[in-house]
């Protein structure tokens, strides 16, 4: 069973793949990208094509992920992927967030299956002609189960290199629990190979998943890697939350030689404590304390205490 690293939005982006991959090296088989944001008239941003640079992201295999409705769009956005080399991408089509559903995006693709069918068509056409793999990461529909048995029709008529499916409705969002019934019934009808989505969060996680449905070709992990970093590693726990650190230390030096001054550091490192966090307070309640702090620190210094403070408590 591969291993694959979901993209996460404000996270996942290439100091964090290359902090990981450095502390974690050969965990993960895939990471995927979060999203590129483009558009017709503005077309991709700097910023979004800065976190693609493949000098900036040496050792590891990266997928790049699109979010957009219009083939137009699409090919232009593709076009340029392509000749960077990525010749594999992947068409975001669950972001459940409501200024992008209004705009029959991501998750509200799933809204209008005519109208996705014509994006489909075209969006395939292009990769025909350009040689790029599309792969889809779906939800299972906007509001109730029963959309996605229509959905998944749809994308089998496609060359879908591989569907993702996030087991969760729009509706969902992150919270309410996986409907892992679901995936089973694409287990039986894909007819491409399939990633498992959703609450992975440790390797007995992964064990379920490959020996209820062995065919499936990869799973997919987001939140269970930042929660438990090392959740892969059979090692006892303290090489493992030694592992943790030097992963926390690594991201934390590269966010400082690239952000200008603390602040923005700071609101990285504090995202990812709201993650890391939860495991931290599971494993020694006292650990509490500090994490307020850590949420309230004003300068690395302080913050910086904060954690060692956790570091020699566990
Ligand atoms: C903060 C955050 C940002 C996300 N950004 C993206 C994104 O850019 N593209 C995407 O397809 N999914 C995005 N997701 C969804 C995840 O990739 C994943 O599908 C979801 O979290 C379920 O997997 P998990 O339970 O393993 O976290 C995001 C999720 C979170 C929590």
């Amino acid at each position: 069973m591969r291993i694959y690293f979901a993209p996460m939005e404000g996270i996942t982006g290439r100091i964090f793949r290359r902090a990981y991959e450095e502390s974690f090296p050969g965990r993960v088989d895939t990471y995927f990208a979060p999203f590129i944001a483009s558009g017709v008239k503005k077309g991709v941003a700097g910023k979004d094509l800065r976190e693609l640079l493949p000098e900036d992201n040496e050792g590891y295999t990266l997928i790049p992920q699109l979010l957009t409705n219009s083939v137009e769009d699409f090919e232009n956005t593709a076009g340029v992927l392509k000749s960077m080399g990525y010749k594999n991408i992947n068409l975001n089509l669950g972001c459940p967030s409501q200024t992008v559903v209004s705009k029959g995006r991501g998750a509200g693709m799933l809204a209008d299956l005519p109208r996705l069918e014509r994006f489909l068509t075209g969006a395939y056409d292009y990769c025909e002609k350009s040689g790029i793999s599309l792969s889809l990461k779906t939800r299972l529909g906007l509001v109730e189960e029963e959309e996605f048995a229509p959905l998944l029709k749809l994308y089998n008529r496609f060359p879908v290199h591989e569907l993702i499916i996030h087991t969760r409705l729009r509706n969902d969002y992150y919270k309410l629990p996986c409907r892992p019934e679901q995936y089973a019934f694409a287990y039986e009808n894909a007819e491409m190979p399939l990633v498992y989505n959703g609450d992975i969060l440790c390797a007995a996680d992964v064990e379920k998943v490959s020996s209820c449905y062995p065919g499936t070709k990869a799973v997919m992990i987001g939140r269970g890697f930042l929660k438990k970093p090392w959740m892969l590693d059979h090692d006892d726990d303290q090489a493992c939350y030694a592992r943790m650190w030097t992963f926390h230390d690594r991201i934390l030096e590269l966010y400082r030689e690239e952000m200008s001054g603390e602040t923005p550091v700071l609101f990285k490192m504090k995202e990812l404590w709201s993650y890391l966090g939860e495991t931290m307070e599971q494993i020694n309640p006292e650990s509490k304390k500090q994490l307020k702090v850590i949420r309230k620190s004003r300068s690395i210094a302080e913050y910086y205490a904060a954690t060692r403070i956790i570091r020699n408590s566990i």
